[in-house]
């Protein structure tokens, strides 16, 4: 565990981070596009898929539940050290997407924190090349299923972001929860009396 200064550090550590997250969002306006796994084409619509087992998933709603990440992330270390998905994911509350940090974002901290860690090199080596670290997407619809979401009114709404992704203290990179389904969606929108005609998910 931290000692009370380790504490101090950190703390410091967020207000640098606060300051610096301002300053990138203020020139950059977008954090990190995230790629989508290879087979799920190019985020232009095309009912074409690579291959056929890629369209036999899409035909069942089959989605991967662990995803091959770049760097071995830990939600769960982070969280211990008490800080709040908002801190990287700042998109959450406003508009559709929750968005991921940036990698200057993780160097505010790691510039000093973990410096010897392999894994932190690894993240200190893309900064230096003027590269993001190239995360995969865990959270993707089939763009046959023609659905959009929006995070912002949930936020809004009070609904906890563990009601669709788990509990992610249990978690070291994210891993897909089943059940993010139509089922699931409409279910709760009919219990907090929220719009269920087809075109609030569907475009
Ligand atoms: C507010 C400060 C802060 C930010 C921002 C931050 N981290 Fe960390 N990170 C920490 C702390 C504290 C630890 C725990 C270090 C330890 O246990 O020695 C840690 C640990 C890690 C570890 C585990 C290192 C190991 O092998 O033990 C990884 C990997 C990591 N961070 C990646 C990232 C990535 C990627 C980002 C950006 C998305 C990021 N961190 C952003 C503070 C931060
Ligand atoms: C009602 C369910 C729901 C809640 C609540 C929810 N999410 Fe999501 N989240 C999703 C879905 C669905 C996707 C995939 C969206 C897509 O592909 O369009 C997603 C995607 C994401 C992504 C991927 C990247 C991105 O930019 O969207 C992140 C990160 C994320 N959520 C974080 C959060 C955080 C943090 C919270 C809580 C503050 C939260 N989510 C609350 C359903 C939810
Ligand atoms: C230190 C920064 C950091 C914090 C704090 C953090 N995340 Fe993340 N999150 C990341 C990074 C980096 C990724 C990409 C790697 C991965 O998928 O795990 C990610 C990925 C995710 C994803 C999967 C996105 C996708 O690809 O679809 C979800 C969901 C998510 N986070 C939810 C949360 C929630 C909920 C919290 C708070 C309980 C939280 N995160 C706190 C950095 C963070
Ligand atoms: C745990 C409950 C819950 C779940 C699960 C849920 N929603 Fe929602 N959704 C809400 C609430 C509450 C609102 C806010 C309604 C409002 O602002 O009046 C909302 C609002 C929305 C809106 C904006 C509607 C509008 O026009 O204002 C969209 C789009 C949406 N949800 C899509 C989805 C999709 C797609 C899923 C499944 C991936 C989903 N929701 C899962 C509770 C939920
Ligand atoms: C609250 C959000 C929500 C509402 C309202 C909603 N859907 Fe859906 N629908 C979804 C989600 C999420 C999926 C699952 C996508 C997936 O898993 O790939 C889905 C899947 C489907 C699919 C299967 C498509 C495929 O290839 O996966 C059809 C067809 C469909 N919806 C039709 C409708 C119709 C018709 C209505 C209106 C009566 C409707 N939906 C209302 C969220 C919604």
């Amino acid at each position: 565990m931290l000692s009370l200064r380790g504490w101090t550090v950190l703390g410091l550590g967020f207000v640098i981070t606060g300051a610096i997250a301002t300053l990138v969002s203020c020139s950059s306006g977008k954090q990190t596009e995230v790629k989508h796994p290879s087979y799920v084409t190019s985020g232009q619509f095309t009912t074409a898929h690579p291959t056929l087992l890629a369209a036999a998933k899409d035909y069942i709603d089959s989605y991967p539940t662990h995803v091959q990440q770049p760097i071995a992330f830990t939600h769960k270390v982070h969280l211990q050290h008490g800080m709040q998905c908002t801190d990287c994911h700042k998109g959450v509350g406003e508009g559709p997407d929750a968005t991921i940090p940036n990698v200057q974002l993780c160097m505010s901290c790691h510039q000093v924190i973990a410096t010897n860690k392999p894994e932190i090199k690894k993240i200190a080596a893309y900064q230096k090349k003027g590269e993001q670290i190239p995360w995969h997407r865990v959270y993707w619809f089939y763009q046959s299923a023609h659905v959009k979401f929006w995070h912002g009114p949930h936020i809004r709404a009070g609904v906890n972001c563990a009601t669709c992704h788990g509990d992610m203290k249990q978690q070291t990179v994210a891993v897909r929860k089943a059940g993010l389904d139509m089922g699931f969606c409409v279910g709760c929108h009919r219990m907090h009396k929220a719009p269920t005609d087809c075109t609030t998910c569907h475009f």
